[in-house]
């Protein structure tokens, strides 16, 4: 790993835990372990953009807060880029302040604001593993009760089925079905 990656690492995991969130750090090393699955001779700001994308979360402010209480206000325009564009500004910020060159800086930037609605191959791959890394956590764990009994069933399948069918690549969508198809089993068999 590169001179700069493993220092964001540490900076995720200390402000998740930081935050009392450090679960949410396991979404996104299974992110990162994603895309370099999809792309294994991913660049430095791929790799530390696919590590540190949620970083917002770990800074999460009231007004953002507010809107994902919202019905629809987790997957609505409004909250991804306010999520996308302010996670760009801390990780922009961090890796200024570590003595990163410019070049570096702007391309983690970029990646991460684009993060949850894509754009060009690079934005779209770090979507696509990200909506992997998404899939394969809730399929296989308790935490689709949890979210179902925290956002509601409506708002769960409104977000399966965003984080579903914005993958780009065949490849991903291949990798993500059954962990997708056996999200809506559990989702409709829920109470
Ligand atoms: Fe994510």
């Amino acid at each position: 790993m590169t001179e700069f990656y493993k220092n964001v690492e540490k900076y995720v995991f200390y402000s998740f835990r930081k935050a009392g969130r450090i679960h949410e750090v396991l979404h996104l090393i299974r992110t990162l372990y994603w895309l370099e699955q999809l792309r294994p001779d991913a660049d430095e700001a791929l790799r530390i953009a696919a590590v540190s994308h949620d970083i917002e979360r770990a800074f999460r402010r009231k007004d953002v807060k507010e809107i994902v209480k919202k019905p629809g206000g987790l997957t609505s325009t409004i909250y991804f880029k306010k999520h996308e564009i302010r996670g760009a500004e801390i990780l922009g910020d961090y890796l200024e302040k570590q003595g990163a060159r410019k070049k570096l800086i702007n391309k983690v930037k970029m990646l991460v604001s684009r993060h949850e609605r894509g754009g060009n191959d690079d934005q779209n791959l770090l979507k696509d593993a990200d909506s992997i890394g998404f899939f394969e956590i809730y399929a296989n764990s308790e935490l689709i009760s949890e979210m179902i009994k925290h956002i509601g069933k409506k708002e769960v399948k409104r977000k399966i089925d965003f984080m579903y069918d914005r993958i780009t690549s065949d490849e991903a969508k291949q990798i993500t079905k059954k962990w997708h198809d056996k999200m809506i089993v559990d989702l409709k068999s829920s109470k």
